[in-house]
């Protein structure tokens, strides 16, 4: 069966990752700005800065993300008390928050240092609570804030929950326009009468149920009806919109469930793009997570080819211009709507999944990252995209949304020279006001404001990604109004700025691959959202048709013919039942032939690491075979077998290292047994193994009973790589009679063992008996147990739920029925707590 059939057209996940040297001058090229050019976009840039600083006052957030930003552990503990507070019922773990992340933290230094009235009372609001809280005097306050303190201290916690909690809810509110759309729309009518127009969104992302998602797709159908009632200009340009997230409407919006998505979702965005034309305004699909954008752009050229489309303009998407793969998405769309002769609205963004890109593909060891890793590059995409717009306007309505001075005054500049004004901007709802105001009014630009509509229990997912991207001390937002800063250094030349970073070599940030150098190279990564990874994976993943296994001994360890056939059991497919093989046990003459074969592992430490080295690669190598075992024998999707795979591969070179650090003369113990548990079938196995070799000991290696295939495939490379099989054994068989026999023996010398406690006591009682191991042989268990999680009420309960499942599914190995929730409700708490 094919991993994904999906109708996903692979040329749009090409080149995801790239790290093509020349894409960067080849946007440069595309921007194609003269010396001249630049110079004019900087000067215009410093007079909108200077005019939004000596004009209108900043707005709240920016005064606030000016004053505390995310380097400060103040700005740090706002944020954590934003994205929780607000989400728990309970008074008393409200105050345990508050107390928590406000009082250790040193408000004091902030008092007074803003222009803004309320971010100063709000910081006198956080530091009274804080020093109530921690009960320290408050020795450099002046005498009204000691009476304040005072009186917040007469007052009380209820106090204190109140004035922080208004903190909060202000800070949330600056990025709502209203708790519903009727709401948003009235308060919207003021910014309308100054010239804005609206794209409305409804808060919700990444659905979880399929309830969640038809609850997003209802919330979205209401909306459209209420905005269709402002609709009331002939050009969708000009009327009220709405953008929606695909990953609202689906629970399962990914690449693995490509066919699904097509078959599923198709319609319901159809049916929301349907309402959205007969009602005759924009409906935008924002951009999510770079793994969904070759998904997002299979679904948005499914529903652009509905024929009751036809004749409606007003079908948006979103680019990301720090994404990679940017260009290439424009020139899709252009060809996409040439081809079923439509006109799109294009919203370029910089991108606001930056933190994440960069981590998911740490994580996931992937060799590149999506995005550009350095800020000016980002803006010089944007620029160089916004140019290649311009030139598009037959087809396309290009909508810029930045909040960055100088990216306005380069799209200004260049729009003028083409002699276009078939374009608007946008800006966020509680961000780039003060510029847009100073914008529409003196030069008359079309500005459309997104306004995100909803309660708190959705706000916080859009609301964190508000914090970080404003936050971060590269962002426009939070420098245009620190007036340490000159203008011209805020909107200094990005191209100016990338030559800079070059010339001065600037350290890249780390690759995945090299994130754990100069040690080792980090274990190869699988981009499981790649269309053609996928298929690589698809096309090579082979094992063979019977899986025969035996025990794997050292030449001069006796074979054994007695009652071979009677040791012999099936392999079985977990999933389905099915045999796919057969194990042979190791008989009681060939366990103790194994022992008395057995030899420590002569070799220099050197050559230890390198062999080991040598074996991870042949696992990356064989990748395949892993990865259809793990599927066949162990029952892992995938994701799990990546995983898997990865974590063996890292644990080689890891011990590797270790080798390398030991000096010549550390003498080895002599010989280990290891005994693997099913769950990590590969991983625990390896590691195991290659921490008693990397020491130089002898291993005799028993593996699960279920996972015997394994084993014996993961010893054969490690034997192909140079350990020599006096050192390394393999004694598959019941753990009640091969393990019993090997860890009774009096010629071990050690036993590492992963399992259940029940068993990690008989091994020790064995270990223990009478002419069995020497007195101090060490017993290295790590045994199983229940993994408790405590989730209280500041979690996100869907990000609580990811996490049990991740842990229990890929991290514990846990089989369905093993996994438990009990829910404590608060006022049971105190009974067990
Ligand atoms: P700037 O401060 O000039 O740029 C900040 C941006 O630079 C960051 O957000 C990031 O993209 C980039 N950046 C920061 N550090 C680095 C670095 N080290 N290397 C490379 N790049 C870096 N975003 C989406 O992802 N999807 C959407 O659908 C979407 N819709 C939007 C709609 C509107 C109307 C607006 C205004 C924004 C939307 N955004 C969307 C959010 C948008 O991506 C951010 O607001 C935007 O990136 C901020 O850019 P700026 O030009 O305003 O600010
Ligand atoms: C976001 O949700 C605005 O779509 C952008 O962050």
């Amino acid at each position: 069966m094919r991993l994904h059939d999906t109708q996903l057209d692979p040329t749009w996940d090409l080149n995801k990752r790239r790290n093509d040297p020349d894409l960067l001058e080849s946007l440069i090229g595309i921007a194609d700005l003269s010396t001249a050019a630049r110079a004019a976009i900087v000067r215009r840039a410093v007079g909108y800065v200077q005019a939004v600083r000596s004009g209108a006052r900043p707005g709240l957030m920016e005064a606030f993300l000016a004053e505390y930003g995310l380097s400060s552990d103040e700005g740090v503990a706002l944020m954590c008390l934003a994205e929780a507070l607000l989400r728990i019922p309970d008074a008393r773990t409200i105050d345990a928050l508050i107390d928590d992340k406000i009082a250790g933290s040193d408000w004091s230094e902030h008092l007074g240092q803003s222009g803004s009235l309320l971010v100063n009372s709000s910081t006198l609001g956080l530091l009274l609570a804080g020093q109530v809280l921690s009960a320290r005097t408050n020795s450099g306050a002046d005498a009204v804030a000691d009476t304040l303190q005072g009186l917040a201290r007469r007052m009380g916690t209820p106090a204190i929950r109140a004035a922080v909690s208004t903190v909060i809810k202000q800070m949330g509110r600056q990025f709502v326009l209203g708790e519903s759309i009727q709401a948003a729309m009235a308060r919207a009518a003021r910014e309308e009468a100054q010239g804005f127009t609206f794209s409305y969104d409804m808060l919700g992302e990444a659905a979880l149920t399929a309830a969640d998602a038809d609850r997003f797709r209802t919330a979205y159908q209401h909306a459209i009806a209420a905005i269709a009632v402002r609709c009331k200009a002939g050009a969708v340009a000009d009327n009220p919109g709405i953008s929606i997230k695909l990953s609202a409407l689906h629970p399962r919006y990914e690449v693995a469930q490509a066919d699904r998505v097509q078959a599923e979702l198709v319609p319901v965005v159809v049916d929301l793009a349907r309402r959205a034309a007969a009602a005759g305004m924009g409906l935008n699909i924002d951009a999510e997570e770079a793994d969904r954008l070759g998904l997002s752009l299979a679904v948005i050229r499914a529903v652009l080819a509905d024929p009751a489309l036809s004749g409606w303009d007003g079908f948006g998407v979103v680019v990301q211009g720090y994404g990679r793969r940017a260009g290439d998405v424009i020139d899709g769309l252009y060809a996409m709507a040439v081809a079923l002769d439509r006109r799109l609205m294009v919203r370029l963004v910089k991108g606001a999944y930056w933190d994440t890109e960069i981590k998911h593909a740490q994580v996931e060891g992937l060799d590149g990252y999506p995005v550009f890793t350095q800020k000016p590059a980002s803006d010089v995409s944007f620029i160089a995209l916004s140019r290649r717009l311009l030139g598009m306007t037959d087809r396309l309505y290009p909508q810029f949304a930045t909040h960055n001075a100088h990216s306005v005054a380069a799209i200004l500049e260049m729009a003028a020279a083409v002699g276009t004004n078939h374009y608007e901007f946008q800006r966020l709802h509680g961000m780039g006001e003060a510029l847009y105001r100073h914008l529409v009014a003196s030069e008359g630009v079309r500005c459309r404001v997104y306004a995100p509509v909803g309660a708190h229990r959705e706000l916080l997912a859009y609301l964190v990604r508000r914090l970080l991207e404003n936050g971060a001390n590269s962002s426009f937002v939070n420098q245009i109004v620190d007036d340490r800063i000159a203008p011209e250094d805020i909107v200094a030349c990005p191209f100016d700025r990338l030559a800079g970073l070059r010339r001065r070599q600037s350290p890249p940030i780390p690759l995945a691959p090299d994130l754990f150098q100069p040690e080792r190279p980090n274990a190869r990564g699988w981009d499981l959202s790649d269309v053609t990874t996928l298929a690589d994976i698809d096309a090579r993943r082979r094992r063979p048709d019977w899986l025969t296994v035996e025990p794997l001994l050292a030449p001069d360890a006796v074979a054994d013919e007695e009652a071979l056939a009677a040791l012999s059991t099936p392999i079985q497919n977990p999933a389905t039942g099915a045999a796919i093989g057969e194990v042979r046990a190791a008989t009681t003459a060939e366990i103790d032939g194994a022992l008395a074969a057995a030899r420590p592992w002569a070799a220099a430490t050197s050559e230890r690491a390198a062999v080991l080295n040598r074996v991870a690669d042949l696992y990356e190598q064989h990748f395949d075979q892993a990865f259809s075992l793990l599927a066949a024998e162990a029952g892992k999707t995938l994701p799990d077998a990546v995983a898997e795979l990865r974590e063996a591969v890292d644990f080689l070179r890891y011990y590797a290292a270790r080798a390398e650090a030991l000096s010549e003369d550390t003498a080895p113990r002599g010989t280990y047994v290891c005994i693997s548990p099913w769950n990590f079938p590969l991983a625990i196995f390896t590691g195991q193994i290659a921490a008693a070799l990397a020491g130089g000991n002898a291993v005799l290696a028993k593996p699960a009973e279920a996972t015997a295939a394994l084993a014996a495939w993961a010893t054969r490379l490690m034997h192909e790589a140079g350990v020599p099989l006096s050192a390394l054994q393999l004694l598959p068989g019941e753990g009640s009679r091969v393990g019993a026999q090997l860890t009774s023996d009096p010629r071990i010398h050690g036993v590492a063992f992963t399992g259940s406690t029940a068993t990690a006591r008989r091994i020790q009682a064995a270990m223990a008996g009478a002419n069995a191991c020497a007195p101090g042989t060490p017993l290295i268990a790590e045994t199983g147990g229940l993994n408790a999680m405590i989730v209280d009420s500041t979690a996100l309960p869907e990000q609580a739920i990811k996490d049990i499942l991740t842990s229990a599914f890929q991290s514990a190995g846990q089989r369905c029925s093993a996994l438990r929730c009990l829910y404590v409700q608060e006022d049971m708490a105190e009974g067990f707590i």
